[in-house]
């Protein structure tokens, strides 16, 4: 399955990036574009990153604060640093353990894992070797008996909440899927929904999203569970307002990691307006394009309480498996501490608007 390394992927990682060229090396072509691509011309999935690169952080000097500590609290639960691993379809794509050894890559971090209505691997045994929080990222169905067994399953697991993904009416058109006309290989397949003809994500989710899903899905997920329920994939404030209002727990700022609609805006551009618009009623996270500590920092400096990391953790998991998924999380963990000291915060309560600039605004 595997194609040959070059001799420019690096055999040791010291960013995220030697991880994703590692990846890149060592995947098949049509499961690294799965994975790499976005909806459309992928302009949004450009913006995302490119957001970060306009973003200047303004270090304080003779602050006192060389040893940050990183901790935070969130949903009732003490997570060592503000980062969670974003929920991704089907790890077993990238690895023959698939989310078992994401989970056990994030424990030793002690960092989240929101897994996704699509893993690979069975809800229980993920639960079953994880060490920070768990989180189940739900897909709505036309079947509201799958979606509803679904949730159980993942309370009765010990899952500590349910991220609601309200950006998939219907999956985005992802060129690239298109193209190489896309097909799960034999063995990778939904290990935790029923139902058949998973083979091509797209044509599987044609036929079972619910196309009509509107605001009443939250109490009728409300009825159906009493975990904290989290939105992903809000880009807009009267949206984020809304979920507010209709008693979400939390809510993600995203665009899918530029998956779904194409043209829309980088999150971390939309992020500052959401945090005013919600004004502290609910913790706002973010994901897309986080890559290295520094922008770890930035989208807390601009009001998010934690970010949310997709594509990095596959490389690592294709890379390394359980210890590239570590590997991967532990870069960003130190490179957010070296941040932390070099701009002079010793602590996340420290961290403020004061913190960034955007280049054109400086003087
Ligand atoms: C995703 N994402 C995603 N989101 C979701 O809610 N449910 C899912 O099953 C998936 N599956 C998925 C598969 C793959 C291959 C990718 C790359 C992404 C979106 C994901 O949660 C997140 O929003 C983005 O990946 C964040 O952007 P970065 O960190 O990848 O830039």
């Amino acid at each position: 399955m595997r194609g040959a390394e070059p001799a420019d992927a690096p055999d040791e990682a010291f960013t995220l990036a030697d991880y994703e060229r590692r990846a890149r090396a060592l995947l098949p072509p049509a499961i690294w574009d799965f994975i790499a691509g976005g909806a459309g011309e992928e302009r949004t999935l450009r913006a995302n990153e490119a957001a970060f690169e306009r973003l200047w952080l303004l270090p304080r000097v003779l602050t006192g604060a060389g040893r940050p500590i990183t901790g935070i609290r969130l949903l009732g639960r003490d997570w060592p640093a503000p980062i969670g691993v974003a929920p991704v379809a089907y790890h077993t794509l990238v690895h023959p353990e698939g989310e078992i050894a994401t989970a056990r890559g994030a424990a030793r971090a002690g960092l989240p894992f929101v897994v996704s209505t699509f893993a690979g691997t069975v809800l229980e045994d993920i639960a079953a070797v994880a060490g920070g929080p768990l989180w189940l990222q739900l897909y709505c169905f036309r079947d509201r008996d799958v979606t509803r067994r679904l949730v159980e399953r993942a309370e009765h697991a010990g899952f500590e909440a349910i991220v609601l993904t309200v950006d998939a009416p219907r999956l985005g058109r992802r060129l690239r899927d298109v193209r190489n006309d896309f097909r799960l290989p034999p063995g990778v397949a939904p290990a935790n929904i029923s139902g058949d003809d998973f083979a091509s994500p797209a044509g599987h989710a044609a036929v079972a999203f619910d196309p009509a899903l509107d605001w009443s899905v939250l109490s009728w997920l409300r009825s159906v569970s009493g975990l904290p329920i989290v939105l992903k994939g809000i880009l807009g404030t009267s949206d984020a307002r809304r979920a507010v209002a209709a008693g979400a727990d939390a809510i993600v700022v995203s665009n899918h990691g530029g998956r779904q609609l194409d043209g829309s805006p980088a999150t971390l551009e939309m992020l500052p307006g959401i945090v005013a618009a919600v004004a502290g009623g609910v913790p706002v996270l973010i994901d897309g394009g986080v890559r290295r500590g520094v922008d770890v920092l930035a989208c807390l400096a601009l009001g998010a309480a934690a970010v949310l990391v997709g594509r990095p953790v596959l490389h690592g998991l294709t890379a390394g498996g359980a210890d590239g998924v570590a590997g991967v999380l532990g870069i960003l963990l130190d490179e957010l501490q070296d941040t932390m000291a070099l701009t002079g915060v010793d602590s996340l309560e420290a961290v403020d608007r004061s913190l960034v600039a955007q280049r054109e605004q400086l003087p």
